[in-house]
């Protein structure tokens, strides 16, 4: 499947809004990948993708997930908010025919950050939050930096992320905490 026969298939299953994310977060990740010496090609198929089962319903996306029998693990069992990052590396392998692992994992991971994350990892992971159309907290700040220091912008995502979810009062998932100290172990810090 080319990139645009699934922009029009994400299209179809997306609403407007999250299908303008996409493209958006896709836009953001190839300026980045561009800066930090990835894959222009990779990071487009894994950012318009990174939220492809989005569309479901949590009914939905949990008949999804028994369907392709996506594991999920203790935590993502109890947090609906977190399905649909793997189940979307799922689909993206089922319906839309990608295969490279690198891709996958981008997508798999872009919403909790993992230990080792690789440069692919980061830019999803930065540019779902920092794309042109949110306007969270930081994101300008963020937005300036990413080109310059990825690492640093993912330390910023993760805080911010991180304190929400306190706020929240919801899980925080322990591959947040991890990408977080890794980060702090590498000496990433303003
Ligand atoms: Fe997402
Ligand atoms: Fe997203």
């Amino acid at each position: 499947m080319n990139i645009e026969d699934i922009r029009k298939e994400l299209q179809q299953i997306l609403g407007a809004k999250r299908f303008q994310h996409s493209l958006s977060t896709a836009e953001m990740a190839v300026l980045l990948s561009k800066r930090h010496g990835v894959s222009p090609e990779k990071a487009e198929l894994a950012a318009i993708l990174h939220d492809c089962a989005k569309g479901y319903s949590i009914h939905e996306m949990r008949e999804q997930i028994e369907i392709y029998q996506v594991e999920l693990d203790e935590v993502e069992r109890k947090e609906p908010g977190l399905w649909h990052a793997p189940l979307s590396a799922i689909m993206a392998r089922v319906r839309f025919n990608v295969h490279d692992e690198d891709i996958l994992q981008a997508i798999q991971i872009h919403s909790t950050g993992d230990q080792g994350m690789s440069v692919l990892d980061k830019i999803i992971y930065v540019s779902d939050y920092i794309e042109y159309h949110r306007k969270h907290l930081k994101v300008e700040d963020i937005r300036e930096l990413a080109p310059y220091n990825l690492n640093l912008a993912v330390l910023m995502t993760i805080n911010i992320k991180i304190t929400y979810l306190l706020e929240q009062e919801v899980l925080i998932h322990p591959r947040s905490i991890v990408a977080r100290n890794d980060l702090l172990a590498q000496g990433v810090k303003k």
